[in-house]
């Protein structure tokens, strides 16, 4: 199945532009600048690149000037995490030279803490996979110069009913705050069937009140359009359900994030979930797409794999400094898709995918103030 679709001609057209992405997107946006003083682009164009919203700090925490950058622990090993885990990821992160290009978040996910809070209502590592406790593996990480981030659930339990954060916001935050916590996956399960408007701004106050600047990731699953209102919210906010480790995943993913582009901007970003790259159900051109088309939607680049044991391709896609270069570019207007073509729903995302990868070359700041200038 898989190499079938290799060899179609039009997954190689796919494969030879999204190559040329990575190769050489200086030469796109060469392709794209005005000729001869005359507009490169129709006005149509411009209205699709709209994006009055963009440098708006709404979320004023000094935090997410450029897309978030680092490794969560769920797509590879779910459940299956121990400090070990994290400890050997975060050396990995610097022996593989990953951190050094931006990936700097070593983000713990679900599964980090026991059943039941203790007696004193806080929540408690598992005894037995995180036996020296968050405070010494954030003292680890950090001396490392990297961060480390934690998971918690706007809900009365997480995803995989460990205790949740629902109102006990304040006491949690300043728990996470006191073991030196960077950054909040903030989950959606078991609320209660309360609207997310009304459940993850409270977790906003709470970390704000704590005085520790931690990054605040808002996984609420797209529900309520949250592009619309979790700008002063969170730092990044969820556009969709679960990725999955497949083509149709990640393609369906970036036709429903692109939807949100005019919303995102420097200190608030649209989060189509973080990368499947390396975990072995796409094919390596399929990864570079999928890697290209997050860096051009200014997607947080969280990495999915397990680092300690990646492949060269793996970490050669992970590591192209030219399309990291796209997805931390300061001026941080989102990538759009702007033609799309075919009938059924996978030459359609192929389409999509094709020019709207060429064509989000476009904003970088020179090829922008031409947009404005001429168009
Ligand atoms: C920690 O987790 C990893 C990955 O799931 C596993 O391979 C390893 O055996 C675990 N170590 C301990 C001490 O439980
Ligand atoms: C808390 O919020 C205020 C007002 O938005 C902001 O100025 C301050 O930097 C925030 N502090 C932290 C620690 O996030
Ligand atoms: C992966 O996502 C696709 C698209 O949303 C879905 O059709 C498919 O069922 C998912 N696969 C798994 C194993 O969850
Ligand atoms: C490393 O990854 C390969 C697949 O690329 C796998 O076969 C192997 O079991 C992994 N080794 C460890 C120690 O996880």
């Amino acid at each position: 199945m898989a190499q079938n679709r290799i060899f179609s001609p039009r997954i190689l057209l796919f494969s030879v532009l999204i190559w040329a992405l990575n190769a050489a997107s200086a030469e796109m946006v060469v392709r794209l600048s005005p000729r001869n003083g005359k507009p490169c682009f129709s006005s149509t164009f411009s209205r699709i690149f709209e994006a009055s919203k963009n440098g708006i700090f709404q979320l004023d925490n000094g935090l997410a000037e450029t897309p978030q950058m680092g490794w969560n622990s769920w797509n590879f090993f779910a459940c299956n995490i121990n400090e070990t885990v994290i400890k050997e990821t975060a050396d990995a992160l610097i022996s593989t030279g990953l951190a050094a290009l931006g990936y700097v978040y070593v983000n713990i996910d679900d599964c980090w803490s026991a059943a039941e809070r203790n007696p004193e209502g806080q929540l408690v590592p598992d005894p037995k996979t995180f036996p020296s406790g968050i405070k010494a593996l954030a003292d680890y990480v950090h001396d490392k110069g990297l961060k480390l981030g934690i998971y918690s659930d706007a809900g009365i339990f997480t995803c995989q009913v460990r205790p949740g954060s629902l109102y006990h916001e304040k006491e949690d935050a300043e728990l996470f705050a006191s073991w030196g916590v960077d950054y909040l996956k903030y989950d959606n399960c078991y609320n209660l069937g309360i609207k997310p408007e009304e459940r993850y701004p409270p977790m906003r106050d709470a970390l704000n009140a704590t005085g520790r600047t931690i990054f605040y990731s808002l996984c609420e699953w797209g529900v309520d359009d949250p592009a619309l209102w979790a700008g002063k919210v969170g730092n990044s906010w969820r556009t969709t359900d679960d990725i999955n480790d497949s083509w149709v995943s990640m393609t369906t993913i970036a036709d429903l994030n692109n939807k949100w582009a005019a919303y995102a901007g420097p200190g608030g970003w649209n989060d189509p979930d973080m990368l499947e790259v390396g975990n072995g159900g796409m094919t390596y051109q399929e990864y570079r797409a999928h890697f290209s088309i997050w860096a051009l939607m200014k997607a947080p680049l969280l990495i999915g794999c397990d680092v300690r044991n990646m492949t060269a391709e793996t970490l050669e896609l992970l590591s192209n400094a030219e399309v990291i270069a796209v997805n931390q570019d300061s001026l941080g207007v989102q990538g759009r898709r702007v033609h799309s073509s075919g009938t059924d729903g996978l030459q359609a995302g192929l389409g999509r995918t094709i020019v709207g990868t060429q064509l989000g070359c476009c904003p970088v700041e020179p090829m922008l103030k031409s947009c404005n200038r001429h168009c």
